[in-house]
Parts: structure tokens; sequence; C-alpha cells
């Protein structure tokens, strides 16, 4: 049965995208996971912490996108080896300080943006409004992800626009 009204020709870019981004998740998934293990040092609690709940949050995600991609009609990728070769989002070493990892995470965050550009352009032209739904809600939740980590490494004399404060 035919239950999506979206152009079919214009359906597989789409897909296509939200592979990308499976894949990009999965790598990413990995990552933090890795950090999650291997941070060192005073802050060692709280990031542990937050990669635990990251990797939850991404976890969710990575299921998300793979049944949407069902929805859609089409087989996700579901093997490692393919995650790796497609990713944009490359492996790191556990041999980081705790600023580095954040560094790292939030270049990952601008790779993901630009992911769900790409899926937002495709998904527009075949007016495929559940995923541009979706997209919409993961860049909000991405950007506070990001809002987080760059306070986490911000100094305190660094200040936000003060441009409302009396
Ligand atoms: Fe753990």
């Amino acid at each position: 049965m035919d239950y999506l009204n979206i152009d079919k020709q214009k359906i597989l870019p789409v897909v296509s995208e939200l592979n990308v981004l499976l894949a990009d998740y999965h790598v990413y998934y990995q990552k933090l996971r890795n950090f999650h293990w291997n941070i060192l040092g005073k802050n060692f609690f709280e990031l542990h912490n937050r990669f635990e709940e990251m990797y939850n949050e991404t976890k969710t995600k990575i299921d998300e996108v793979a049944e949407r991609i069902v929805t859609l009609k089409y087989h996700p990728i579901s093997k490692l080896s393919d995650y790796i070769e497609i990713s944009k989002i490359k492996e790191s070493s556990p041999l980081l300080s705790d600023q580095e990892m954040v560094t790292e995470l939030l270049n990952d965050h601008k790779i993901l943006l630009e992911q769900f550009g790409l899926i937002l352009e495709k998904a527009k032209k075949a007016k495929d409004e559940g995923t541009l739904d979706m997209m919409g809600a993961y860049i909000r939740e991405l950007e506070k992800s990001s809002w987080m980590l760059n306070t986490w490494s911000k100094d305190t004399k660094e200040e936000l626009n003060s441009s409302f404060v009396k």
C-alpha cells in the first residue's frame, strides 16, 4: 500500500542523505563512548556523565533516522564498515584532554549541522514534511548541546551579547 504522499523520484536523494546522517551518528556515538570511558582529570565526573547523556540521546536518534528511512520504503545502511566509509565525522584518539574532547565534539556538531542542511534541501524539493519536521527538532537540540559545550569551554571573562542588559 502506498501510504506516502511524496514523489517517489524525489525521495531517493533524501534517503541518500539520511543514510549519511545515520553513518555520521554511528561514528559520533562511538566517539562519545570513547570520551566517556577515557576522560581524565578534574572534570571527570561532569564530562563522564554529560558524554553518557549525549550518547544515549544519539542512540535514540540513530533509531529514529533508520526508521525514517524504512518509513520512506528503503533499507537503511546497517554495516559498520559502510558507516566508517561514508561518515563525514571521523574517529578520534582516546588520548585527548577534556578541552580537546569538547572542541572535537563542537567540530563534529558543525559537520552534523551541514548534513542537516543537505537533508533539509532535498526534503524541501520532495515536499517531505515528515523529514523536515524531524530535522528541525534535531537542529534545535544540537544547537542547545553546542551552546552547553561551548559555555563549558569559555572563560568567565567572556560574555554573551549584552545588548539587552541594563
Ligand atoms: Fe558508563
